[in-house]
């Protein structure tokens, strides 16, 4: 019974991104209309840049979310479009700023920005989008909304910031990690399905279970994420593999691992740790030290636990369809891993 409890879920969390897609598009339409508009400027170079990251596509999950959370609680009153725009405006400005400062090459299956612009100008259109995402939160006319993105944005900076500071730092803990991936991920997520809520009509209860709910997808999200950028394939992620340990970043699995290595198993971590010139072979190596600790496996039990947590997080909500998917959504956050 068990087993096949488990086979339903997997079945139904599988198809949960089409199903989020299905039961936004209307809405989506429209964000995807004004995050268009919004992208114009009478500086040539500016919409050239953000059109290139735009049209790239990527996954548009957090402002799926926003629109979901909106018509979970159902008094719709055309804000949730500005606020899905304006969440993955802020969404596109710090990947537009993360590239910069983790020297990525690439992003959304295309060479960065920066790549093609470079860094200065990566920044500053980073800037315009950050800008015209408030812009379309102040025209809702919702201090409460501005706040809750104007939080995020101050929190998600911090969090990049916490995460640079720690960068190579051998004495970094799970703690801190948790503190960097609350702060540069779960925060945007909390932001996006708490909006979503206010949109919608929400009390103050369905706000928090939908930021609660965020919050944890979030978690599972960032962990997965960096999972996978030890197991995942370039090709079906749109970035480069291998990237977060060439950069130095302290991530969960390295973290534990550190903790249990051998002597040679420490050393090997660290001579790969921020030596941006690894190769394939010495990832490999370091993914095989991994294993042999469990750590990745470890680190996805860990992002399905926050995912229950975020299905668990609506059970105060009355049963509906759209409540049902987004407990699917949270799964399939984990799912991609597999
Ligand atoms: C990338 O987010 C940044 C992280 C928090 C890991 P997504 O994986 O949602 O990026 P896009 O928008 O689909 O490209
Ligand atoms: C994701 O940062 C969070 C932000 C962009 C603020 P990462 O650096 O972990 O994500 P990727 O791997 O570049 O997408
Ligand atoms: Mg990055
Ligand atoms: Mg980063």
């Amino acid at each position: 019974m068990a087993l096949s409890a488990a086979a339903a879920n997997e079945a139904a969390s599988a198809g949960a991104l089409e199903r989020l897609v299905d039961a936004t598009r209307p809405g989506m339409e429209r964000v995807n209309a004004m995050i268009l508009d919004r992208a114009r400027s009478h500086v040539e170079l500016v919409p050239e840049i953000a059109r290139y990251l735009i049209d790239a596509g990527g996954k548009r999950l957090r402002p799926m979310l926003t629109i979901a959370s909106s018509l979970l609680f159902g008094r719709l009153n055309g804000s949730e479009v500005n606020f899905a725009a304006a969440v993955e405006f802020l969404h596109n400005a710090t990947l537009l700023h993360d590239d910069v400062v983790d020297e990525s090459s690439m992003r959304r299956g295309r060479a960065a920005a920066r790549m093609k612009w470079g860094n200065q100008a990566s920044v500053l259109v980073g800037d315009f989008l950050l800008g015209q995402a408030f812009m379309m939160m102040v025209e809702t006319g919702s201090i409460p909304a501005l706040e809750v993105i104007s939080k995020a944005a101050t929190v998600i900076a911090e969090g990049e910031v916490l995460q640079l500071s720690k960068t190579r730092d051998l004495t970094a803990t799970a703690e801190d990690y948790n503190d960097v991936i609350r702060a540069k991920t779960a925060m945007l997520f909390e932001a996006a399905t708490e909006v979503g809520a206010m949109a919608g009509g929400a009390d103050a209860a369905g706000r928090r279970a939908m930021r609660e709910y965020g919050r944890e997808l979030g978690y599972a999200f960032q962990l997965v994420d960096d999972v996978l950028d030890f197991r995942g394939e370039a090709g079906t992620l749109g970035k480069n593999t291998g990237d977060d340990l060439r950069e130095g970043k302290m991530t969960l699995p390295i973290i534990t691992t550190l903790g249990v290595a051998s002597p040679a198993e420490r050393e090997l971590i660290v001579s790969v740790l921020g030596n941006a010139r690894t190769g394939a072979a010495d990832i490999a190596a370091v993914v095989a030290v991994l294993d042999r600790h469990g750590a990745l496996d470890r680190t996805l039990e860990q992002a399905s636990t926050h995912a229950r947590h975020a299905r668990e997080a609506l059970k105060s909500l009355p049963p509906s369809e759209m409540k049902a998917l987004l407990g699917d959504v949270a799964e399939f956050t984990v799912m991609r891993a597999y």
